[in-house]
């Protein structure tokens, strides 16, 4: 059972009679694409991965956010820390590759060396220099959080005091002051505990480049209105008219949808892997929207993770995870238990993804046109368009 008390209502119930999509300048226009990375990629909590991904000692990724390159990295200590890609010396993109495993971060133009820790130990030649303190030159942090395992980075300056705000209220976070990524999730303390989020694995990573805006991923994720006519499979075992939402209003929001006794979403309609974890309603699938990057889709056997990163207003990256419980691979590994298949529910998504990017795409074409005027939402759409209510308050 869930901890949370906001009761599940029908989608359909938490409508605003007269709600309209956004404007077409929100999809198309250079002006509203700069705001958005400067109220929100560079204000809000960012999804940059998962702690397994990067296991091991000396373990990093490389994610860029808006037009800055990060180094997500795991230290002796086993703590993940996050720094700007960027040399104290003449600023030299540090490491290119997008994920890697090294001892030390040492720059490729004069050989400045770093610790994981991000603490310079080596610079040649430069105690010949009067004043200089290596203390002084370590390489620039980035705010960086762990939620159920998933890594988040926040490009508020924290060093700047006047951004670090007692008991911010989210007024205040939307003329940038930062929240701490623990009060930012505080509604959704306790939410997710079943599914083990924190020690899950992805069995895969795909990595879509769609040409459209990525607030329609938004839209398009937060409504089954679509199902009957773009995901026939997925309609066959799971209603399109069942979703149910206990987040209707907010940066979070999404509730279930039904899933047919016995199915799964898989392409067999069989269940896939071992349960992520004691899932005592094998009939329910919780989707789920994190502003503003992430698609939280929790199945009883795994979880799905979309990621978005908004390249132009006509362009998104989209990257998608799998990830099941540890335990699923090793029983795999050994031959022995429930079957693991994941690709039994990858190729499932795969398809359904590529259904959803598609239509995607023609929104967006048709939204560029000069006949596109805001269309009214359906009552099946109560929850795009709360996600659009909330996306306005970061954006005018
Ligand atoms: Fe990095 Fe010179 S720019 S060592
Ligand atoms: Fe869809």
């Amino acid at each position: 059972m869930h901890t949370t008390t906001p009761a599940f209502r029908k989608t359909t119930e938490t409508f605003a009679s007269g709600a309209k999509t956004l404007p077409q300048r929100y999809f198309v226009s250079p002006e509203v694409f700069a705001q958005e990375q400067a109220g929100i990629f560079s204000k809000q909590w960012v999804l940059v991965g998962h702690q397994s991904q990067i296991a091991g000692t000396g373990d990093y990724i490389v994610q860029q956010v808006i037009s800055e390159s990060l180094i997500v990295i795991r230290d002796k200590s086993g703590e993940i820390r996050g720094f700007y890609n960027v040399c104290r010396h003449r600023g030299t993109r540090l490491k290119e590759d997008a994920c890697g495993h090294t001892s030390t971060i040492q720059c490729p133009y004069h050989a400045w060396t770093y610790g994981l820790d991000g603490k310079l130990i080596g610079a040649p030649h430069m105690d010949d220099v009067p004043g200089f303190d290596r203390a002084e030159h370590s390489l620039h942090p980035v705010n960086l959080a762990l939620w159920e395992g998933f890594i988040f980075v926040n490009l508020v300056d924290t060093r700047n005091a006047s951004t670090r705000l007692r008991n911010p209220t989210a007024r205040q976070a939307e003329r940038g002051g930062y929240i701490p990524l623990e009060e930012w999730f505080a509604p959704l303390a306790g939410k997710f505990s079943h599914w083990n989020m924190s020690i899950l694995r992805s069995a895969k990573r795909i990595e879509y480049d769609v040409r459209a805006n990525w607030k329609l991923m938004f839209e398009n994720y937060s409504e089954c209105y679509h199902c009957p006519g773009v995901h026939p499979m997925l309609s066959k075992v799971s209603p399109y008219d069942s979703a149910e939402n206990d987040l209707c209003e907010g940066p979070f929001l999404g509730g279930f949808m039904s899933i047919n006794k016995g199915k799964s979403l898989t392409m067999s309609g069989n269940a896939c892997a071992l349960s992520v974890g004691k899932i005592e309603n094998l009939q329910q699938v919780f989707y789920y929207s994190i502003f503003p990057n992430m698609l939280l889709s929790l199945h009883p056997e795994y979880v799905m993770v979309h990621q978005l990163w908004p390249q132009s207003p006509e362009r998104t990256l989209i990257l998608c995870d799998w990830f099941f419980h540890p335990d699923a691979f090793a029983v795999s590994d050994r031959g022995g238990g429930p079957d693991f298949n994941p690709d039994d529910a990858i190729e499932f998504w795969d398809m359904t993804n590529k259904q959803d990017w598609h239509v995607c795409e023609l929104s967006q074409q048709g939204i560029a046109s000069r006949a596109y005027q805001p269309g009214p939402y359906s009552s099946r759409e109560s929850i795009p368009a709360a996600w659009d209510r909330e996306y306005l308050r970061y954006v005018r």
